[in-house]
Formats: C-alpha cells, structure tokens, sequence
C-alpha cells in the first residue's frame, strides 16, 4: 500500500495516476473532504495514524510555504508507529545551500530553509528514505510569473539564475523511485537550461501576449548572495529533463 501525501497539489495530481499504472494501491492524504481520499492534517497530526496503517510506502509530497519540518515530524512519528514505511520525500535543489541568517532572509528564502530541516528530520527518523530535490517547477514559474504581471512592470531579481524542471519529469522519477528500494539522497532534478529571471518573465511574457517591462531589482542579505552564486542550480552530476520552459509555454498557451 501506497501514501501519497499532497496527492491533491500539482505535483501530486501528476503522480497518482502513474502509481495506479503501475499496478500500486494508492491512498491520498489530504485536509479537504474528498471521497474516496483520508482526511488528515500533518501540521497537527490529525488523522495519520488511520493513514499511515498497513502502508509500506509513503510519496510525502504535501508542502506549504510553511511548517514543512513540523509536517515531516509528525509523519516520521506516525510511520513509526505503523510498519515503518519506506519515506519518499520530494526537497528543493539549493536547500543546504541557502544561508537563512536575517528576517530578510527568512522572508524571501525560509522556505529552503524549512524544506532542508524536513528532509533532516526524515533522514534521522531512523526509517528506509529516500530523497529526491528538484529545481523549481514549470507550473511554479508560470504562477509567479503570472503574479508579477499584476504589476505595471515585473521586478525580477538581479544576477538570479533559475533551472525550472516540468512537473511530469518529476513525478516519474518519484514514483520509479517510490517502487525500487531506500536510496538516501538522489542525485538533484533540474530542466534542461538555465534562465536569468528576467529572460524566464521575458519569454513568459513573449508566449502569453502580456505587454510588460522586466525590471531588475537587487534585494540584500546573505540568501539573496547565495541565490545569486548559483545557490538554487543543480550539482554536478543532477539528472536533466528534456522539457524547456518554451516547450511547456508552448503546451500550455494551446490549451
Ligand atoms: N513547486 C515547486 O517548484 C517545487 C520545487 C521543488 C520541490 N517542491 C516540493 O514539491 C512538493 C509539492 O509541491 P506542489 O507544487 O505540488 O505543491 P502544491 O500544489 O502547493 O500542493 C500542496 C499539497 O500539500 C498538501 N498539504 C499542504 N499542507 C498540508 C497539511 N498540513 N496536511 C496535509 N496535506 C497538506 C495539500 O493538500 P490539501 O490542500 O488537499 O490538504 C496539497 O496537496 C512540496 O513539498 C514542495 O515543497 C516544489
């Protein structure tokens, strides 16, 4: 038995029907009341013991801008409690690397902060895990890219590269992950190329029709360096997706 924990979210609605094509029995964890699905919650614990029972494998993927330590404390806890299951967590490229020192920090980059802390948690729980950081996702960029053009301009922040990966090439190297064994930390996730911000809103703006100029903005603090020395681009040796942002832009805008 599967646990897909954020089963609901964008990442999540991309791995349950591959899990079930590979023939797994696959419960989904959510705070909503959906048929068919639990109802639980990991920020408080509600639910998890009734979750985790007689589950061998949990795709942990439920994040939120906040908490996610205090979410992956209490399922580590609970699948303690149950057969100890084999933990897949899906991180963020960058994490280790992004030094949350300052409110200003934590305002603009807690959230490496957070995902780091979560995947520390799990990697000392003492249970089989497996860990997987991708790099920011398609469906994210556009998100933001959409909520900048709100603005009369779109404030991208300066010298700051990013290597966005397609939702979908995530969610297979996930599940063939979640159906082999415990294999620590995995080699980062990232797409294809590496974009300034400002190209990522141009070519945004380009696909979409949007009429806007890019503005770049410099914020201050040590994360904000770090962002900028390359912090969120993948190692080395990351495996690389074959989608590019105009690829997905291209899918997406025919719709
Ligand atoms: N987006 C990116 O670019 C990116 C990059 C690298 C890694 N990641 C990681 O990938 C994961 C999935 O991201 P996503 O973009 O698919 O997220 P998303 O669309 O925002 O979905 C979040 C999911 O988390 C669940 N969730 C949130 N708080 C919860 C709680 N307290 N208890 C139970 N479930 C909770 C939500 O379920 P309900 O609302 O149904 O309860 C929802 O299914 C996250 O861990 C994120 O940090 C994302």
């Amino acid at each position: 038995m599967f646990l897909v924990t954020g089963g609901t979210g964008t990442l999540g609605r991309h791995v349950i029907p591959l899990l079930r094509e590979a023939g797994a029995e696959v419960r989904i964890l959510t705070r909503q009341t959906i048929p068919g699905h639990l109802t639980g919650d990991l920020e408080t614990g509600l639910g998890l013991d009734e979750a985790l029972d007689g589950v061998d494998t949990v795709l942990h993927l439920a994040g939120s801008p906040k908490n996610d330590e205090q979410k992956a404390a209490h399922l580590v806890r609970a699948a303690g409690r149950a057969r100890k299951p084999h933990i897949v967590y899906v991180s963020v490229v960058g994490c280790e690397r992004i030094p949350v020192t300052s409110a200003i920090d934590r305002g603009m980059f807690g959230y490496f902060q957070r995902k780091r802390a979560a995947e520390v948690v799990i990697a000392e729980s003492g249970l089989p895990w497996t860990t997987l950081r991708a790099t920011q996702f398609h469906d994210l960029t556009w998100k933001v890219a959409e909520a900048a053009a709100k603005l009369p301009v779109l404030p991208a922040l300066a010298g700051v590269r990013f290597q966005p990966v397609e939702t979908a090439e995530v969610a297979r190297h996930l599940v063939e992950l979640a159906l082999g064994g415990p294999a620590g930390m995995r080699p980062d996730l990232a797409g294809p190329r590496v974009y300034p911000m400002a190209e990522l809103f141009r070519i945004w703006l380009h696909a979409t029709g949007h009429r806007r100029v890019v503005l770049p903005v410099r914020a201050v603090g040590g994360a904000y360096q770090a962002v900028r020395d390359g912090g969120v681009l993948p190692g080395p040796d990351a495996d690389l997706g074959a989608v590019t942002w105009e690829d997905y832009l291209k899918v997406r805008t025919s719709r």
